[in-house]
């Protein structure tokens, strides 16, 4: 490979193409950057760089242990035995973001959350993150929380018309309701958990008086408004969302309906959920 070769002390000043995936290598007072193009007057030596590595997966910190999720500062395992206090360390002093590891027992009841046991670093179940530009807080041990659903919410945020009225009606701690207020200028989305309500309140003054949103604390089988009240309704329940389709779909024109299962016709795959079992979606015109 070709590396061009420049005084240390000018690194902060040259403008290269350096091939990524490559590490730039250092050598006395030079550095030696891997490039696939040279430009004339520029000083060339052959050099074989080291494979840059990001950070490790994981199971390669600790073997075994694969299933984990990171919110913010804090990170959620499910690993398949226990972790000794010197593996958890290891883990900390990887991720070097992290600040709390909580293992996850099981999601419990109807609000979906989780519960937790704390194993290392600061007992603390709140934190704030990025997603889709825009910040979060939320209570881990409150609040169901899933980044992995992420891209999907901003799927759903650039298929939704701009004059559109939509109800979230599972909203939890606000994830895309925040992100369909930037966009259409005014939501209302509901949930069972007050918890989850108060957290996307918090989160909406954290991100700018712009954002307005109605949040209503309700059961989503007896809904509080009118019958057609919205052209969207968003029923992001995936557990158990057959009871609520006729209730959502009386309040609303149309409904993007997810659900738990085994793949089905008509029903387009968002997500793996276990080896047999995914997480699907569907539009649904009411009147059909
Ligand atoms: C799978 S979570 C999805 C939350 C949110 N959409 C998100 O992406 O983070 C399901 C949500 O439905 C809420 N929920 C469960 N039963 C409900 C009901 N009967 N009425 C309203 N919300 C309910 C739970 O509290 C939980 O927040």
């Amino acid at each position: 490979m070709k590396c061009l070769k420049v005084p240390r002390r000018l690194m902060g000043e040259i403008r290269v193409k350096s091939v990524p995936g490559y590490e730039i290598l250092y050598e006395g007072d030079y550095a030696l950057i891997p490039v696939s193009e040279v430009r004339e007057g520029q000083e060339v030596v052959e050099c074989n760089p080291p494979v840059k590595r990001g950070t490790p997966k994981l199971n390669e910190i600790v073997p075994g242990v694969s299933s984990f999720y990171l919110v913010g500062d804090i990170m959620i395992i499910s690993p398949r035995r226990e972790l000794t206090q010197e593996e958890l360390g290891r883990i900390m002093r990887t991720y070097s973001k992290v600040r709390a590891i909580y293992l996850r027992k099981k999601v419990k009841g109807e609000l979906r959350v989780n519960e937790l046991v704390h194993v290392a670093g600061e007992k603390r179940t709140t934190t704030t993150f990025n997603e889709g530009g825009l910040k979060y807080f939320v209570d881990v041990a409150k609040v169901y929380v899933n980044p992995s659903m992420a891209t999907e919410r901003l799927r759903v945020v650039e298929s939704v018309p701009s004059s559109s009225r939509v109800l979230d009606a599972f909203t939890g701690y606000g994830a895309l309701a925040l992100q369909l207020a930037r966009k259409l200028g005014y939501v209302v989305a509901g949930d069972l958990n007050l918890d989850g309500l108060l957290m996307a309140s918090l989160s909406a003054k954290m991100n700018s008086s712009k954002l307005v949103l109605d949040l209503v604390h309700f059961d989503a089988q007896y809904l509080p408004f009118r019958e057609k009240a919205f052209d969207l309704a968003i029923g992001d329940n995936p557990t158990m969302i057959d009871r609520f389709v006729e209730e959502l779909c009386r309040v609303s024109r149309s409904v993007i309906l997810y659900k738990l299962g085994r793949i089905q016709d008509g029903w387009e795959k968002v997500n793996d959920y276990s080896k047999d079992l995914v997480i699907m979606k569907r539009v649904l015109r009411c009147n059909e």
